[in-house]
């Protein structure tokens, strides 16, 4: 009976869940049981749902963040979300106390994808419904649900961009417009302990090496394993100081010059932006430039775009993500099982999660208008400022 007002008020187009089977306290959480947590009126209706994001220091989380909390108000819920300043403790510790709390549900983005198994045993032990937020939490059993992109293919946007960029693939991504290079390219990856990092680096080599192999593209650091690419914590100012290492090691002193930079995340892309320019590169990339990739439309990396400086990100819709978290969550309250449209991919070392995966686009600068801005995501003022 108490969610029914929810589904109710939520049954707009938006969500995907049936509502027919709507007859009481949800099976899939502790419903009556002792989860007792805070007060109120709120509390009586739906409950409060605990949401964990991993840092503020990137627009994207602010964004997931705002987005989950008013889906989650708009269906009746309280919620608890908690930032962590990338830190693992403080993750760990804040989840526990939403358990101990008595959260109805728990949503999920982890700093590090191992860190979290005894909190998950024991919202499994209280009966609460686990939600993996965009990062898949790995080696453990009790996460019922993952809410992502198509991960994989978003390295492969990441590379396709890079080589539409080098001008090696035409404007349509696919088809090869015959340029040889050779292009020298230094390839960034993420945090190791981010299960996305391996993902995007994935479909960005498979789709890169077959240029690696034919000489089209070199990479004169030799730095061609996630491990020498990765980025701990996905932070700027790391990624900043391997650029310029690599620079110094590589590049200063000779005649080569770096051509193009596979970046997985646009605050890395900054950071590599910034080690060029301090090096001595200069203007746009059609004055030549490297071209730098990204990911996430951050709005200082969009008026970057804008303004020719750093070539492309990928835009994946925070607000969609945002939905379907709000979609299982539900689901779980009203005793159903969310809706999966992949059950095979996402293999957390204990078992397969059910998935529900979103589709991303690249951002050039001629589709900054369609994507970003006549679908609301920024307005015209954010991009031309830079600023959220
Ligand atoms: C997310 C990316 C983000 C990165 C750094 C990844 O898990 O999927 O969108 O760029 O974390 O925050």
């Amino acid at each position: 009976m108490k969610f029914r007002k929810f589904l109710a008020a939520g049954a707009g187009a938006a969500l995907a869940f049936s509502l027919a089977a709507c007859s009481g306290g949800g099976a899939g959480s502790t419903s009556d049981s002792s989860a007792s947590g805070d007060d109120g009126a709120m509390m009586e209706e739906g409950g409060t749902i605990g949401v964990a994001m991993p840092t503020q220091t990137s627009s994207r989380w602010i964004a997931d963040g705002d987005a989950v909390k008013s889906g989650l108000e708009d269906q009746g819920f309280d919620v608890d979300l908690q930032y962590a300043a990338d830190d693992i403790p403080t993750q760990s510790q804040q989840i526990d106390n939403m358990i101990t709390n008595g959260v109805k549900a728990l949503i999920i983005a982890a700093i590090d994808g191992t860190a979290l198994s005894s909190q998950l045993q024991a919202a499994a032990d209280a009966g609460i419904p686990v939600i993996s937020y965009d990062r898949l939490i790995r080696d453990s059993e009790n996460v019922d649900f993952y809410v992502t992109f198509d991960n994989y293919n978003v390295g492969v946007q990441q590379a396709t961009s890079l080589l539409v960029g080098l001008g090696i693939l035409e404007a349509d991504g696919t088809t090869e417009t015959g340029e040889e290079g050779p292009f020298n390219v230094e390839l960034f990856a993420g945090s190791l302990d981010d299960n996305n990092a391996h993902f995007f680096w994935a479909g960005a080599i498979d789709t890169l090496q077959p240029y690696i192999d034919s000489g089209v593209l070199v990479v004169p650091s030799g730095q061609t394993d996630i491990e020498q690419a990765a980025t701990l914590r996905w932070q700027q100012e790391t990624a900043q100081k391997r650029m310029e290492d690599l620079l110094t090691g590589n590049y200063v002193g000779t005649d080569e010059k770096v051509n193009g930079v596979l970046s997985p995340y646009d605050g890395l892309s900054r950071g590599i932006i910034t080690a060029l320019q301090n090096n001595g590169y200069s203007g746009t990339v059609e004055d030549g430039f490297p071209v730098v990739t990204g990911q996430d439309a951050e709005v200082e990396s969009v008026k970057l775009i804008v303004d020719g400086v750093q070539y492309a990100t990928i835009f994946k819709d925070t607000r969609k993500l945002a939905e379907q978290a709000v979609v299982a969550a539900t689901a779980y309250l009203n005793g159903e099982e969310p809706e999966a449209n992949d059950t095979e991919t996402y293999d957390n070392g204990v078992k397969v999660v059910p998935s529900y995966l979103l589709e991303s686009d690249i951002v050039y600068a001629d589709n900054v208008q369609e994507l970003l801005i006549d679908s609301g995501y920024w307005t015209q003022e954010q991009v031309d400022k830079g600023v959220a």
